[in-house]
């Protein structure tokens, strides 16, 4: 594993832009693996900067997003589709058909992950996870629990996760969904490359507990010590509880 600990917030997605940048310019088919969530918005704005100003190329790229919820058209603005329109898609370059998500208003939402897990192998598996992690651990919608599913599921959300989510719904976490669309530890740790990044004091125990704890199933996210080639973005406030 390896940690990069930057200044600030913006400093850490900034980098991990440059990251995500040139693995793009050395290949540009990259499959890619995106969170949605606060973190990675400084992120997505820095890789619309490098599109703007660099001319960096989505064109060839596929994007998986890792979850949605269930019961949500793309159009609702609480939808993580809307989110990735908002915040990436919009402003670059991206195929409509090489950027996925799960549908979250699919009428089974069970075979709409099993066919999100089968187009992820027919895309030849993903090269870069870029991750972000819960308050509790978790990491898509593996809510913390005493087994973890591997393969895209539907997953219960976790009230603490529905009120993180709660400002997309009228700021009332009991309109957010109380499922979603997830991929499984498998399928993020099926990934060749995996990143991590959190930023914020908020993070700072969650992150030592996943990266200095020992590996269990309360704390999804601590699955990925497991991966061969994992790094984690911080800045120093989420790096704070760190012992190395
Ligand atoms: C959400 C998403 C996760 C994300 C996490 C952290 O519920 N499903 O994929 O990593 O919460 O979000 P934030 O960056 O807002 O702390």
């Amino acid at each position: 594993m390896r940690i990069a600990i930057l200044p600030t917030p913006l400093a850490a997605a900034r980098t991990l832009a440059d990251v995500i940048a040139e693995a793009i310019r050395r290949q540009p088919a990259l499959v890619l693996g995106l969170p949605t969530g606060k973190t990675p918005i400084a992120l997505y704005s820095a890789l619309v900067e490098r599109h703007q100003a660099s001319r960096l190329d989505f064109r060839r790229v596929t994007a998986f997003n890792i979850d949605e919820f269930v019961g949500l058209p793309a159009e609702h603005p609480g939808s993580f589709a809307a989110y990735m329109a908002r915040h990436l898609y919009r402003h670059v370059n991206f195929s409509p058909r090489r950027s996925h998500l799960p549908a979250g208003d699919a009428r089974n939402p069970q075979q709409e992950a099993a066919r999100y897990e089968a187009a992820i192998d027919r895309a030849g598996g993903i090269d870069l996870m870029v991750l972000g992690i819960g308050r509790n651990g978790h990491i898509g919608f593996n809510e913390p629990a005493s087994s973890l599913v591997s393969d895209t599921h539907v997953a219960r959300l976790t009230p603490e996760t529905r009120r993180s989510n709660a400002d997309a719904f009228d700021g009332d976490w009991r309109k957010v969904p109380r499922t979603g669309i997830t991929m499984g530890v498998g399928t993020l740790l099926r990934a060749r490359h995996v990143i991590l990044i959190a930023t914020g004091a908020s993070k700072a125990r969650i992150v030592s507990r996943a990266l200095e704890g020992p590996i269990a199933t309360n704390v999804p996210a601590s699955l990925l010590q497991a991966h061969p080639n994992l790094t984690v973005f911080l800045d120093r406030a989420a790096a704070g509880r760190l012992s190395r």
